[in-house]
């Protein structure tokens, strides 16, 4: 869970990251996009590193899914009733939203992937060519734009509870001063990433990029 986990923080900064071309104009996003197609050519074909990283990803998203209903059923057996005491327990947000924010993240995955992967649908105006006028079409539309708030908050939190979590996990907790850094890294990762990915959406919203 701890190491899927941590390849997910690296790939939602990297897509992030990637999003935030669209802020240096139309061109500068296509030409990213199209970079992503070529890479690793001519030792690789046409979209080849493309869809090695898209290998790598799907197989990190089942141990994740994998590791967590592991978890969760494990959790359920291990208790018939609620825990009274941790119910009453001061516990973070992020921590209580693990399971059902993992899972409507999931189903915002899938509802991404239809939409800008797939294209099975478009928001806003009819199919249009580039990756850029698609995702500007898309973010004129106030509901899409709410739906993507509301999914980078949930994906916030996610990361907030679990890069602390898979510090944990992998031993980096020991002492008050890594157990804060740990905290810290958490935060920091979560604000960064929600903050990143919401730029282009809001700034399309507000007709600051066109
Ligand atoms: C405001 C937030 C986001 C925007 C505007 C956005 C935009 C996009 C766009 C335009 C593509 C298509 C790229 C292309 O085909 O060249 C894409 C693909 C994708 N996005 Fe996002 N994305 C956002 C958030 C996320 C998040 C939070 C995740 C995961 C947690 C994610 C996961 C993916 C994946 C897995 C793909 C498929 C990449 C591939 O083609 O293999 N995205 N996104």
């Amino acid at each position: 869970m701890a190491v899927s986990g941590l390849f997910f923080v690296f790939y939602v900064l990297a897509h992030m990251y990637g999003n935030l071309k669209i802020l240096a104009g139309h061109q500068a996003f296509d030409t990213y996009a199209h970079h992503l197609r070529t890479l690793g050519e001519p030792m690789l074909p046409y979209s080849g590193f493309l869809w090695v990283f898209r290998l790598v990803l799907i197989v990190a998203l089942l141990a994740h899914l994998y590791s967590a209903f592991n978890l969760w059923s494990r959790a359920g057996h291990a208790r018939g009733h609620r825990y009274l005491v941790k119910d009453a327990m001061h516990t973070s947000i992020s921590s209580r939203t693990m399971r059902w924010g993992g899972v409507a993240l999931l189903l915002f995955i899938v509802f991404h992937l239809l939409q800008f992967t797939f294209r099975s649908f478009y928001v806003g105006t009819a199919p249009v060519s580039s990756p850029a006028a698609m995702v500007v079409a898309a973010f004129q539309t106030w509901w899409l734009t709410l739906i993507y708030v509301i999914a980078m908050i949930a994906l916030g939190l996610h990361l907030h509870h679990g890069t602390w979590s898979a510090f944990q996990t992998l031993g980096f907790t020991n002492s008050a001063k890594s157990r804060a850094i740990a905290k810290g890294a958490g935060a920091v990762i979560a604000g960064l990433v929600v903050l990143g990915f919401l730029i282009p959406p809001l700034a399309i919203q507000f007709g600051i990029i066109k």
